[in-house]
């Protein structure tokens, strides 16, 4: 009894898990709030005290300064995909079924519509 209830116990905790694991792709806005505002503010703007720890330039985390062309989503792309730089983290076997375009597409709604 005492292997049993531990082991009954994780499989009803499956149980529970993996069914909303499994049919949800996880949303762009809860992966951007959990894995990508810690350096680039919730807002899309780039966190403050990132850019004194990285020694990198505000235009570097923020990430609505761009032109919102094409070209720029496809390199955003391949900045989430592959990472860039020496501090942005290649997320490429993270994304758990989310596709990169919806996270640009997700950053890109960040931006006010009026300025
Ligand atoms: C550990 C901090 C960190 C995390 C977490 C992080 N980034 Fe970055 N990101 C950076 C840095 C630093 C750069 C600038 C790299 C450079 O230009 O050298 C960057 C660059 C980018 C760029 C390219 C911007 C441009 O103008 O070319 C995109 C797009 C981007 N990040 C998206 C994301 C997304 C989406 C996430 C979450 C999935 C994320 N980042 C998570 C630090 C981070």
């Amino acid at each position: 009894m005492k292997i049993i209830a531990p082991l009954t116990l994780l499989a009803a905790a499956v149980a529970v898990a993996s069914p909303a694991a499994a049919a949800e792709k996880p949303s762009a806005e809860k992966f951007y709030a959990g894995k990508c505002a810690s350096c680039h503010g919730k807002d899309g703007r780039g966190n403050a005290k990132m850019l004194k720890m990285f020694k990198v330039e505000a235009k570097d985390l923020d990430l609505l300064d761009g032109a919102g062309t094409p070209e720029e989503d496809a390199a955003f792309v391949k900045a989430i995909l592959e990472g860039k730089g020496k501090k942005m983290p290649s997320f490429k076997a993270k994304l758990g079924g989310l596709d990169p375009a919806d996270l640009v597409a997700y950053i890109h709604g960040l931006k006010p519509a009026v300025k």
